[in-house]
């Protein structure tokens, strides 16, 4: 068999901020409560950003912890990929300020917005880099300060998103072809922007010159969610080549727990092959599949040489799908 070149993952990191943030929290000063939020989407808590700590804070972090468990250093990373909504500024790049708080040389550094769908989408573009031979050591982050864009006095919205950031490094390996190849083995990738109107932030440097904040029509995405997510999860397993039945862990973008299972079942994946930080976590758009992963990773569950499905949806709609053997 030929050799072609794949990009493997070889470290996993997650970060979250120290604040946490219950249910009851929030029913301090929205009409909410716990009960109310556990049962539509299974969230217990949420991590806060401290007013300090930008979202470059949140990826620097889960970088260092990524480039630990591959055993690099920060003067090895030649590409950066930051997933994210929330950018510390609407320029320079998130990408470009976590190469210069690592220390990380002159290199490849740009910021790739896709909302939730954003981890699995900028992982795809690594991919074009490193499986080519143009980045040997990369860093792809999810990283979200999703509380800043929450209107709180909106029930609807403000109760489901935290902050956070996860990040991978990604390395050329030698590989057949095969679906026992280690790296990323198949991507589907979608967005229908026909739909834009019923997930969005209502601010924008060139329309209104404001941040803005979230708006979500939630029944209507969730209706949505189950049909696409599966969609793109059953597309980027024939790509890879892989039946889904052969999958070890399922680590869906974490949203709500109702759509978590609802796409399991759909697939006929067993609960207990799914990663869910939801209840902890909550939603923390792009950063939440990486999250997850390193979860997974620190509690024992995921091991080398595992086959891993990743799937998220998010504003856009975008939604997408990767297989990657550990
Ligand atoms: N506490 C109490 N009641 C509430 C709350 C709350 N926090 N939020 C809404 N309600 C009320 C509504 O006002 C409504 O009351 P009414 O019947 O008197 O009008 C009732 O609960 C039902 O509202 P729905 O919106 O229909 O509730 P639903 O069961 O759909 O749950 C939820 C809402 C949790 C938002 C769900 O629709 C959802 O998870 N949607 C998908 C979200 C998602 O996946 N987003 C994509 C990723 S996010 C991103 O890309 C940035």
């Amino acid at each position: 068999m030929s050799s072609v070149l794949r990009s493997v993952v070889t470290g996993v990191g997650g970060y979250l901020p120290d604040e946490i943030v219950t249910n009851a929290d929030l029913a301090k000063f929205v009409d909410t409560s716990d009960e109310w939020i556990v049962e539509r989407t299974g969230i217990r808590q949420r991590h806060r950003a401290a007013p300090e700590q930008g979202c470059s804070d949140l990826a620097v972090e889960a970088a260092k912890r990524a480039l630990a468990a591959a055993g690099r250093t920060a003067a090895q990373i030649d590409l950066i990929i930051v997933a994210t909504t929330t950018p510390d500024l609407t320029f320079p790049a998130t990408a470009a300020m976590v190469q210069r708080k690592l220390g990380a040389p002159i290199g490849i550094a740009f910021d790739v917005q896709a909302v939730c769908s954003g981890f699995v989408y900028a992982l795809s573009v690594a991919d074009g880099f490193v499986a080519r031979g143009l980045a040997k050591c990369a860093l792809v982050i999810g990283s979200e300060t999703m509380t800043r864009l929450m209107d709180w006095t909106d029930r609807g919205t403000c109760v489901l998103f935290g902050d956070g950031a996860g990040a991978v490094v990604l390395e050329p390996g030698e590989g057949t072809g095969g679906i026992e190849d280690r790296g990323l083995l198949g991507f589907a990738l979608r967005c229908d922007g026909t739909k834009q109107d019923l997930l969005y932030v209502d601010g924008g440097p060139s329309t209104t010159g404001t941040v803005g904040k979230l708006r979500m029509a939630g029944n209507q995405v969730f209706r949505h969610a189950v049909v696409n997510i599966a969609e793109g999860v059953e597309a980027a397993a024939a790509a890879a080549g892989v039946p889904i039945s052969s999958v070890d862990w399922f680590i869906p973008h974490q949203a709500n727990q109702r759509i978590l299972e609802g796409v399991a079942r759909r697939l006929g994946i067993a609960p207990e092959r799914v990663i869910s930080t939801v209840a902890e976590h909550a939603n923390t758009s792009a950063a939440s599949i990486p999250l997850a992963w390193a979860q997974g990773i620190a509690d024992g569950r995921i091991k080398p040489g595992q086959l891993l499905l990743l799937e998220a949806m998010g504003g856009g709609l975008t939604w997408g799908a990767c297989v990657v053997r550990l």
